[in-house]
């Protein structure tokens, strides 16, 4: 076996065993040709196929990083990003980005039916699970039913754990569309991955009874952390 393939079958069982965590940094080309007597070659070569294994990924001037498995993203329920995690056995956080009343944006206004320049609750959201970001989330909520949505809801908590438990309102349904896209400069500084990486660009209108949309929601998920998942049926077996 190459030299560079030992190197990166014992950081693969390291990763496989725990001890290196998604969003852990990995040594260092430095670090693995000092400490195994190494070239420096040989240790870029060790992480490069890491990476392109998909198991780690480089960032610029801050080193290499475990990516961890890849979520299953039902895209057939409704869920929140709380819940989704935990049903995943990973710990959900968030770091707030942005938290507003503003006039609602041109898109937001059509997909909610708000009159010009009204106002609506803007939230943004960095979204990690086990401290590993996973996806930023510009969600928009109607005012005019809640005014008090801004004075009331603490931003790192769960947003659909309280609009049931203050007011009683369930997102039971989404039009949602999934896009593929690159990520901004800014996005990949939160989300901590290479500049224009693929990402998925989800748009959504949920609403609490059908015709009642209440949420518009523009999310980016790391293409990275994520695959899609949905079961396919037949529609014609049951046609006459
Ligand atoms: C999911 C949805 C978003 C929603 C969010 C609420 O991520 N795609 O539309 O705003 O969940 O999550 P939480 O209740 O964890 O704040």
């Amino acid at each position: 076996m190459p030299l560079y393939s030992q190197i990166r079958q014992d950081l693969l069982e390291r990763i496989n065993k725990g001890e290196l965590k998604p969003g852990d940094f990995i040594p260092s080309e430095q670090e693995i040709s000092s400490r195994l007597s190494v070239s420096r070659m040989t240790a870029r070569q060790a992480l490069k196929s890491l990476c392109s294994l998909g198991i780690a990924y480089s960032v610029r001037g801050k080193g290499t990083f475990v990516s961890g498995m890849k979520f299953a993203k039902n895209v057939r329920k409704v869920q929140s990003f709380t819940d989704e995690m935990k049903s995943l056995g990973h710990k959900p956080s968030s770091r707030v980005l942005k938290v507003e009343d503003v006039p609602a944006p041109p898109e937001v206004a059509s997909n909610l039916s708000l009159g010009p320049g009204e106002l609506i609750f803007h939230l943004r959201r960095l979204r990690l699970a086990d401290s590993v970001p996973m996806g930023i989330e510009d969600a928009y909520l109607l005012l005019r039913p809640y005014p008090e949505l801004h004075a009331s809801y603490e931003p790192q908590s769960s947003l659909y754990d309280f609009l049931w438990e203050r007011y009683g309102l369930r997102i039971i349904l989404a039009d949602e569309t999934i896009e593929a896209g690159l990520s901004s400069h800014e996005e990949s500084r939160l989300l901590r991955i290479p500049k224009r990486s693929p990402v998925f660009v989800f748009t959504r209108v949920s609403y609490i009874r059908a015709h009642q949309a209440v949420e518009y929601v523009k999310s980016t998920y790391r293409g990275d952390r994520y695959k899609i998942v949905n079961q396919l049926r037949r529609v014609d077996l049951d046609a006459p």
